[in-house]
């Protein structure tokens, strides 16, 4: 069996410049896939929204959609570390709603761990679920629960005083007690400067190879969402030509009565 993945194999992987691997799961079989190939964290995103719900944005994703979402993806997994994204709402009202609802993802859905959006807003938090024994995952750069505070999904942290503050907020994060951080959408030198200024690993989703590890949308790296296919995105299938080919070749032998044949029947 393999290793588990613990927040302290992922500060050994950072000290050893071993690469870290995430990719996105919401169901029990893709979570089972991922696991067994080896990558390292499952996130189960509140991306959900987007590629699962068919939602434009991330904000109507509840805390109800996220628990049984994790609860599918946890089954799945045996050395994976599972990490729940909070939603929207779940954790920026108080830090005892924070804390409780971050305690729903390890108790009724079987996460290690959890992730939220925001810097120095966040800190306090971040510090509250920590102290309760709940890993932390921080979130800076593009966090798409601000999407309209950000006027669109847009890379940040181009200008001096955005890239001081991003900086800060990383620092403060893990004063805070984060044991990672993900930058999305931020010029590669500044995802740099960060993962050299802070000990604990960095996770990068368009912010370049400079990161501790590299974070995808898995239905993006399979090819299967194609509504909008963002710059860092690379396309590792293309899943959605290849669902589209079998159901059409389905739908065309079942109408010609090619299938099913003497295979699929019972005598
Ligand atoms: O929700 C999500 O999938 C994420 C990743 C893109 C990091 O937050």
């Amino acid at each position: 069996m393999k290793e588990k993945v613990t927040v302290t194999k992922l500060a050994e992987m950072k000290q050893k410049g071993d690469k870290i691997t995430m990719l996105t799961a919401y169901d029990y079989l893709t979570a089972k896939l991922l696991d067994e190939l080896g990558v390292n964290l499952i996130l189960v995103g509140d991306s959900l929204g987007m590629v699962v719900l068919g939602y434009d944005t991330t904000l109507a994703v509840t805390m109800d959609d996220m628990l049984h979402h994790t609860k599918a993806v946890s089954k799945g997994v045996k050395s994976s570390m599972v990490i729940g994204d909070m939603p929207f709402m779940s954790y920026q009202v108080n830090a005892d709603e924070a804390l409780r609802n971050a305690g729903r993802f390890l108790q009724e859905a079987g996460a290690h761990a959890v992730k939220l959006e925001g810097g120095e807003e966040v800190a306090d938090k971040v510090d509250k679920i920590v102290k309760a024994g709940i890993p932390v995952m921080g979130h800076l750069g593009l966090t798409p629960q601000s999407v309209h505070q950000m006027g669109g999904f847009k890379v940040q942290g181009k200008e001096d005083k955005q890239k001081k503050k991003l900086l800060k907020d990383a620092k403060i994060l893990e004063d805070a007690g984060v044991f990672s951080i993900v930058l999305e959408c931020i010029p590669k030198s500044l995802a740099a400067d960060i993962t050299r200024a802070v000990s604990i690993p960095t996770i990068g989703i368009g912010a370049g190879c400079e990161c501790d590890g590299q974070v995808l949308v898995t239905q993006d790296l399979l090819g299967m969402y194609d509504k909008f296919v963002p710059k860092f995105v690379k396309q590792y299938a293309k899943l959605s030509n290849d669902i589209k080919r079998a159901v059409s070749d389905y739908i065309s032998e079942v109408k010609k009565e090619k299938f099913p044949t003497k295979e699929h029947e019972f005598c």
